[in-house]
């Protein structure tokens, strides 16, 4: 059907399908804090990603080999007649431990000689654009003279430059800012380099160099990549993980007070999507970037399980995680007259964060010695008792803690392909209604490579459609993985810029797209609404899959934003994965007048194999239209492989 000439007609047939909506019968009501995101170190999603920071392996810790353990300098190169090698004895503090040794063996000022950092997958560079470098550097001997710093084209080329002097046998910090031309044409093929123009050796230590940041804030994070995220209006962030709260294993765990502070002062840690987090993306700047975008923390917090199997389950051997856990609560929400509440507000935020949610553990499921429900028991008590107010959320089934009921369930819901999906959508109706709530805390439907096409979008919106349905049930959804550095899909897992396909934000070092999956999300958190309506459909055709699975092609959700307690704002919400446009005939009931018109937003694909890329990142993204026509008996026209809205106002 073609949009701009959207338009009820009149409903004749009665035996193609049918809605039947009661405008005035509330179902359920929303939590408003439905929609929000979960986020992880996967897929280069802070290194590389939503992390400002521009060079890769800044504090030459970098994994080497199998035992990640820097051996030698990754992702540094030496220009010109240089030498490079990891100085263990010269440090320049406990946490960088280890400093880069740069001998220059002959050097000019036609040919210096120094080191080179390609970024991650490249440097982006903006015309007119000020990027901060900062990197500590001392000597042993003479000074080295003059230190160039450059962005410059990956074929040697200056973008910019400048230079510092001074470096003397104490670390000392140097910080400037490159502001790039004019004339410049946007591009990722840029490197970073440091140069000397005479012979000599110094060291090195978190060389840094930060573009743009969302808000202004140091330390801060992508732009582009925080208004997608803006747009998606979420509502919470569960963090830090997914598995890379657990590590795989304790030492590598998301070990929260060595991320806070100084970023020079944090250690850094192997995540266990095998590569390097430096840390700097920490505990403070996940909630500046909640407090950035409007959403409510949501903790996920180690629970003495690691992904390599390790586990303490006696209050004994728990209680420093305990501890651990109790004061990273308090950094969040503790004011200042407590320990952690004031070392944020020496970190530079004085003001507690509101959070209502803590989650124990995740995916506990893994562990097969059954210990989480002792673990969990442990922690829960913990936390009750110091923060009753806090709503505590388990990673198993109720059935598997039964020492203690939690408030919430974390469900997982992955559907390796779209018919899979189709088999969860009544998984909430059956859900016994005495039990504990549900946080669906990761979830995605997977069909389409490396990223969700419009059949993943289409099971992504049916599946949001069962969830809203029972809103009674389900208090909050997240997406997952949220983020992608789509640089290197293919290769040796240790070259790899993706860890993990299906995501929903993918980018490179200068350019960022939504998929189809991101759009249904943003269409669905926009008309959440307050209440969900009664509604029933009947003839719903069917779509079949290659080995003769049947499932319902049409799903749907009725929603209504409440204005001052009064019905305001009708969400008819719709996933068709019917391969030809469907006349959908619509009846509605209760409520007195209803207008003529509305607006139908559509997302659709004539290629429903089709999806979304950094070279067409708008291929297919939502259409809005006037719709004329609305009756208490309409036909609406959905068009194939289509996710949707029609939206209008009661009086
Ligand atoms: O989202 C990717 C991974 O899936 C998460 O780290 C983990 O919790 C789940 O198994």
């Amino acid at each position: 059907m073609a949009l701009g000439a959207a338009c009820a007609q009149a409903a004749e047939s009665a035996s193609g399908p049918e809605l039947h909506i009661d405008l005035g019968r509330v179902k359920a009501r929303l939590n408003p804090g439905f929609y929000g995101l979960m986020t992880e170190e996967i897929n280069f999603g802070y290194e590389g990603g939503l992390y400002g920071e521009l060079i890769r392996n800044r504090s030459f810790k970098a994994e080497a080999g199998f035992a990640y353990q820097a051996e030698e300098p990754v992702y540094w190169r030496t220009l010109g007649a240089a030498e490079i090698e990891l100085d263990k004895k010269l440090k320049l503090n406990d946490a960088l431990d280890l400093s880069l040794a740069l001998t220059i063996r002959s050097a000019s000022a036609a040919q210096p000689a120094g080191i080179v950092n390609p970024g991650f997958w490249g440097i982006g560079l903006r015309p007119d654009t000020d990027y901060r470098v900062s990197f500590y550097a001392r000597t042993e001997g003479a000074d080295p003279g003059p230190l160039t710093l450059a962005l410059a084209k990956a074929g040697g080329a200056t973008v910019v430059a400048a230079q510092v002097e001074g470096v003397g046998r104490e670390w000392r910090k140097f910080e400037l800012t490159l502001r790039t031309g004019r004339e410049l044409v946007a591009s990722k093929d840029n490197v970073f380099t440091l140069t000397a123009a005479r012979p000599g050796k110094l060291w090195l230590q978190q060389v840094s160099v930060f573009g743009p940041t969302y808000k202004n804030r140091p330390n801060g994070l992508r732009p582009d990549l925080m208004e997608l995220m803006a747009a998606l209006k979420p509502k919470f962030l569960r963090f830090p993980g997914g598995n890379y709260v657990e590590g795989d294993t304790f030492g590598q765990r998301f070990d929260w007070k060595k991320t806070i502070g100084d970023p020079a002062q944090r250690p850094g840690h192997r995540s266990p999507w095998n590569y390097w987090s430096t840390d700097g993306m920490g505990m403070l700047e996940f909630l500046l970037w909640c407090k950035d975008l409007g959403m409510e923390p949501l903790l996920n917090m180690f629970a003495g399980y690691a992904l390599n199997g390790e586990r303490l389950s006696t209050p004994e051997d728990l209680a420093p995680y305990v501890q651990e856990a109790l004061d990273q609560i308090e950094y969040v929400i503790g004011d200042t007259r407590t320990k952690w509440g004031a070392l944020r507000a020496r970190d530079g935020h004085p003001e507690p964060f509101a959070m209502r949610y803590v989650e124990i553990g995740n995916e506990d499921f893994f562990d097969k010695s059954g210990s989480y429900d002792k673990r969990f028991a442990i922690f829960f008590k913990a936390i009750r008792t110091k923060y009753p107010q806090l709503q505590l959320i388990s990673t198993m089934k109720t059935e598997d803690t039964p020492s203690q009921r939690p408030d919430l369930v974390d469900d997982h819901t992955y559907a390796w392909g779209e018919a899979m999906m189709y088999e969860r959508l009544n998984d909430y109706d059956k859900h016994p209604r005495s039990d504990p709530k549900v946080f669906i805390g990761e979830w995605a439907t997977h069909q389409g490579w490396p990223m969700p096409g419009m059949k993943a979008a289409i099971a992504d919106a049916a599946y949001l459609a069962s969830l809203e349905r029972n809103a009674d049930v389900v208090m909050m959804a997240a997406y997952a993985p949220l983020l992608a550095n789509l640089s290197q899909v293919t290769g040796h897992s240790r070259e790899r810029s993706l860890q993990w396909a299906t995501n929903l934000i993918g980018y490179d070092a200068l350019r960022s797209y939504g998929t189809p999956s991101y759009y249904v999300q943003k269409l669905f958190s926009e008309t959440l609404g307050d209440v969900v309506l009664e509604s029933t459909g009947s003839a719903i055709p069917q779509w079949t899959t290659s080995d003769n699975k049947s499932f319902p092609a049409l799903h749907w959700v009725v929603t209504r934003k409440d204005t001052a307690g009064q019905p305001g704002r009708i969400h008819i919400k719709f996933a068709s994965r019917a391969a030809t446009d469907q006349p959908v005939r619509v009846r509605l009931n209760g409520l007195g007048t209803l207008p003529r018109t509305g607006t139908l937003t559509v997302l659709s694909s004539a290629d429903p194999d089709a999806g979304n890329s950094l070279d067409e990142p708008t291929r297919i993204v939502p259409r809005a239209r006037t719709f004329t026509g609305i009756t208490r008996d309409f036909t609406l026209t959905l068009p194939a492989y289509s996710v949707g809205v029609l939206e209008f106002e009661t009086p």
